[in-house]
């Protein structure tokens, strides 16, 4: 015979039926978000090399960098929101590095956030280490070595580019068709053939440059009437910028890879070291329309006027270019800003035109 308490009358077996079939509907809608979000996030594993690695910035002004996948900057890696990722380093230089990985939140995960002395003994020579990951959040991110950032971020060339696709893109954010990346960076040219040394209080910062190179050498940003630009600027080096674009307003839309609640308008934003904004802007206004920083001792080579952080955003519709135009017989390299590898299938991207020569 049952015990008293256990007899249920029809009311209360009902009541546990129906209470049964909420747990479970409700467990069965948890279990389906996670296969959902699993599904979503790809695992993706990477290997980078940092190698000597010489780099010309504009004329005859080489460097000696230490040089992820012996490029400056760094390769491409562009993920989506959420992916799992594995990154082994090869350290192939003669001095200790590791990676920060600027941006990124590290939740549950921060003995992989690279900083000596912190979270991981550095990356002797000859060795390698394993950075493991989940990509959030999204935005505009970057990465650089964390061993003697003054030597090694501010002028050995040692950053790229991390852009985290987000799950649920803003609207203003959907309406980009050209999507453009600018790394910014400071060079003292006496340090340029001495590393493991440099980057100290007094150097005098005479070289500029956007993605490694200062102009001339730098790249035109081609566009057509219509198109919606997105300029991701990121500060990766030692000094501040101030970027001005002419003939349009543009918005700030993204700080540090995080939407704006209410992204503002301007035609001057300063940049400074770390920081990222994503600019965002119709091309309304055909011509030919100078890029630059507007600390105006940035716009120079060494003691030669018109060079360092300059650039043009050039309309298709101006043709032909006037005969007074520098760039009019430019060679053209479509993939200066990452714009081709931005559109290639999720991975690590390494343009070609950002390879150096091999230091032994
Ligand atoms: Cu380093």
């Amino acid at each position: 015979m049952l015990p008293h308490h256990a007899k249920k009358t029809a009311g209360q077996v009902k009541r546990k039926t129906l209470w049964a079939r909420v747990v479970r509907a409700g467990a069965l809608y948890l279990a389906g978000l996670l296969a959902c979000g699993a599904a979503l996030a790809e695992t993706r594993e990477f290997e980078m090399t940092i190698e000597d690695t010489r780099m010309t910035l504009v004329d005859k002004q080489d460097f000696h960098t230490f040089a992820f996948n012996g490029q400056v900057p760094g390769p491409l890696i562009h993920v989506k929101e959420g992916d799992d990722i594995t990154v082994k380093v090869m350290n192939l230089t003669s001095l200790p590095h590791t990676i920060h990985w600027h941006g990124l939140l590290q939740r549950g995960t921060w003995q992989n956030d690279g900083v000596p002395g912190v979270t991981q003994e550095a990356i002797k020579p000859g060795e390698d280490f394993t950075y493991h990951f989940a990509a959030a959040p999204a935005g505009t991110m970057w990465y650089h070595c964390h061993v003697n950032v003054n030597e090694h971020v501010a002028m050995r060339g040692m950053w790229g580019p991390f852009i985290i696709d987000p799950r649920e893109p803003t609207p203003l954010e959907k309406t980009v068709t050209r999507d453009f990346i600018l790394m910014l960076s400071d060079w003292d040219g006496k340090w340029a053939d001495k590393p493991g040394y440099g980057g100290v209080p007094g150097d005098v910062f005479n070289y500029f440059t956007i993605n490694g190179k200062a102009y001339p050498e730098t790249q035109p940003l081609r566009v057509k009437k219509g198109d919606v630009l997105r300029v991701r600027l990121i500060g990766a080096g030692e000094l501040i910028h101030s970027i001005h674009i002419h003939g349009h307003v543009f918005k700030v839309a993204f700080k540090d890879g995080h939407a704006l609640p209410a992204p503002y308008d301007a035609d001057t934003i300063m940049v400074g070291p770390g920081e990222r904004y994503d600019l965002i802007f119709e091309a309304d206004n055909p011509g030919l329309w100078m890029v630059h920083d507007h600390v105006d001792s940035h716009t120079v080579n060494g003691e030669k006027p018109m060079g360092g952080i300059m650039s043009v955003i050039e309309y298709e519709e101006i043709d032909p270019k006037p005969a007074l135009y520098e760039w009019k017989d430019k060679q053209f390299q479509p993939d200066f800003y990452y714009e081709q590898s931005l559109k290639l299938p999720y991975g690590l991207h390494t343009p070609a035109l950002f390879k150096g020569t091999a230091i032994q």
